[in-house]
């Protein structure tokens, strides 16, 4: 049985199925309609979301299937303290697949050695967030037309932004991709990632604190919103919080062709001015997630 805890669970022949799966489900829908009849997907958030969960419930719907869970812990047993094990071995006689997100790093790993379906990981606190990378690997296959020969700048939270994480995971593997890390000295990418996924791979990369001195490079700027929930003190939080606020002014001097994405939520990361410039892609890579979700329902349930 596959799951899908981190994004290297795929392999680059996988994400190019799903891609292609998902542009089939955009062209035609009515195909897919009832594809999923009859299964169930359990959403268990253990975590805030709205994208992630509304999109994967829309996405089961979309197939034809139903949806059951809960969108917080407190609705959950988890508040009378019940493991994630148990919780996802109940699950598993009542849903096909499960979609989960929890704070703790690993727990979507831990329900998948329970669990007697297949359990999607929807973001583990500051560890990962395939299904976003998914998101965002069609935005960048839609906009762009490829997924290597690129500058892609990511910008914000790289500690603690799991989207992050599991996006440089995913481009690590294609051909030519010039990384820039524009982060606060506190936020950096953590060291592992940047060992693992960067410099045993002979990655170009570089990591800079000022986001207009390497705006003109880029070919994609990937925005993330500093992760509050994850720091140990506000005082911290409230000072960095701010550290990147990208305006139109800013976009001047950028590539007539790039392309900015944002997992969102945004906070105040991105002005709203930004909204209506074609280089926006933010609100187009959510409705990307939903179509990704689909590709994915259909694969690990092994839907012809
Ligand atoms: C992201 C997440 O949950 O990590 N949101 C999402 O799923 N689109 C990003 C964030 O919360 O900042």
């Amino acid at each position: 049985m596959k799951h899908l805890i981190d994004i290297l669970d795929l392999s680059v022949e996988e994400l190019q199925e799903l891609i292609d799966t998902a542009k089939d489900i955009i062209s035609n829908p009515a195909k897919y309609s009832e594809k999923c009849k009859g299964k169930k997907l359990a959403t268990l958030f253990f975590e805030p979301s709205t994208r992630t969960r509304l999109s994967f419930e829309a996405a089961m719907m979309e197939l034809g299937g139903n949806v059951l869970g809960f969108s917080e812990a407190q609705s959950s047993s988890a508040s009378k303290g019940e493991s994630v094990s148990d919780t996802v071995k109940i699950v598993s006689c009542y849903a096909d697949i499960i979609a989960m997100r929890h704070p703790k790093e690993g727990a979507p790993l831990v329900a998948s050695m329970r669990a007697d379906v297949p359990v999607i990981n929807a973001g583990d606190g500051g560890h990962n967030h395939p299904t976003q990378t998914l998101a965002d690997l069609l935005t960048i296959v839609r906009e762009k037309g490829r997924l290597d020969n690129m500058t892609v700048g990511f910008c914000g939270d790289l500690k603690f932004g799991r989207t992050v994480h599991s996006l440089i995971g995913a481009l690590s593997r294609y051909e030519n991709i010039n990384y820039v890390l524009i982060s606060p000295e506190e936020l950096k990418l953590p060291e592992y990632i940047k060992d693992e996924m960067l410099i045993k791979k002979g990655a170009n990369f570089k990591e800079v604190t000022d986001l207009e001195g390497v705006i003109p490079e880029l070919d994609v700027l990937y925005m993330t919103r500093v992760q509050r929930e994850r720091f140990f003190n506000e005082a911290d939080y409230i000072r960095l919080k701010d550290s990147y606020v990208l305006t139109l002014p800013k976009l001047e001097s950028a590539k007539s062709d790039l392309s900015i994405l944002h997992p969102l939520p945004r906070v105040n990361e991105i002005s709203v001015a930004v909204d209506d410039d074609p280089r926006a892609c933010y609100f187009r890579q959510a409705l990307n997630g939903k179509y990704m979700r689909m590709a994915l329902i259909l694969k690990l349930l092994e839907v012809k």
